[in-house]
């Protein structure tokens, strides 16, 4: 397993692979990974001859008031992990190498994003969209794969790879979960002993949401009041959103009459946590 700054290092090493035959997958992330990464890479290796996994905080997708600095990173470890799971190759370059001075083009998405975390995180769509693009471009893979953990950033990538007719299979992967139900993320390890107990409360609401649901249950409102209504119990909490959305448009639904995404994104303490379930996995 080799560890590589440049895009010209990528480029020599598929170049060499796709010599060879050998299909390609790509797993995008920003390091500092855990098992909900683990299991894209496994996927990919799975799947494909050769896996590229790319470790890369990219600050096109924060805003200003986020936590890119602190954002947590750890590349030898990162390495121990890609390597455990058969991963070829991990591109992880420095911020320069991938936004060169004069930097000025951008993939954009004007529908998708102008519900759920693109209000509360307004540029970070378009930061998503160009990284991607340009690993996509970079890379050139058969397939990428990401986690249904962030359920709406798997819309906008598949939206955009049908709009702007990217030749690649976009694979999404089941959301990996703690003992007691925390969706894994690397932005749980900024969490204290209170606020980890504290940030149960994102998984145990999709769980009254989806036990509604089950029940026969058809009114969003209802279901999203009730699930409200848990979630302020909790001090340490404070909900950004609680939205049930149509899986292809991302649009809020009245009525649970087609497959849906019911999200939840909450601050647990000054950390904004992220989950949900897809409700024709219930
Ligand atoms: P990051 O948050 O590092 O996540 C990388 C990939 O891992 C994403 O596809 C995400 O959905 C997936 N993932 C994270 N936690 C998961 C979990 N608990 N279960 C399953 N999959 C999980 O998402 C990004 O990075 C960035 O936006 C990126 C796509 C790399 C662009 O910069």
């Amino acid at each position: 397993m080799k560890i590589v700054k440049t895009v010209e290092e990528v480029r020599a090493q598929v170049r060499e692979w796709r010599a060879e035959g050998l299909s390609v997958g790509l797993v995008p992330t920003m390091g500092y990974l855990h098992e909900g990464h683990a299991s894209l890479i496994k996927t990919s290796v799975r799947d494909n001859d050769r896996t590229v996994v790319s470790v890369f905080v990219n600050p096109m997708q924060f805003g200003p008031a986020e936590d890119l600095e602190s954002y947590p990173r750890d590349i030898d470890r990162d390495a121990e992990l890609v390597q455990l799971c058969g991963g070829d190759l991990i591109f992880n370059p420095e911020p320069e190498e991938m936004y060169h001075d004069g930097f000025s083009s951008f993939v954009d998405m004007t529908v998708l994003t102008q519900e759920l975390c693109g209000l509360s995180r307004p540029v970070h769509f378009r930061g998503v969209c160009t990284v991607v693009t340009k690993l996509f471009n970079i890379v050139k893979p058969d397939k990428a794969y990401f986690g249904k953990k962030d359920a709406q950033q798997l819309a906008v990538i598949r939206h955009m790879v049908d709009d702007l007719n990217m030749d690649i299979a976009i694979v999404g992967c089941p959301i990996i979960r703690e003992d007691d139900g925390l969706a894994k993320s690397s932005r749980n390890t900024y969490l204290n002993a209170d606020e980890r107990k504290a940030a149960l409360v994102l998984s145990k609401s999709l769980a009254l949401g989806a036990g509604l649901i089950r029940n026969g249950e058809k009114s969003c409102d209802r279901i999203i009041d009730k699930m409200k209504e848990y979630i302020d119990k909790e001090p340490l909490a404070r909900i950004d959103y609680v939205k049930i959305v149509d899986c292809g448009t991302m649009q809020q639904i009245k009525e649970l009459d087609r497959p849906a995404l019911c999200a939840v994104a909450v601050f647990i303490g000054k950390t904004r946590l992220i989950d949900n379930f897809f409700t024709e996995d219930l």
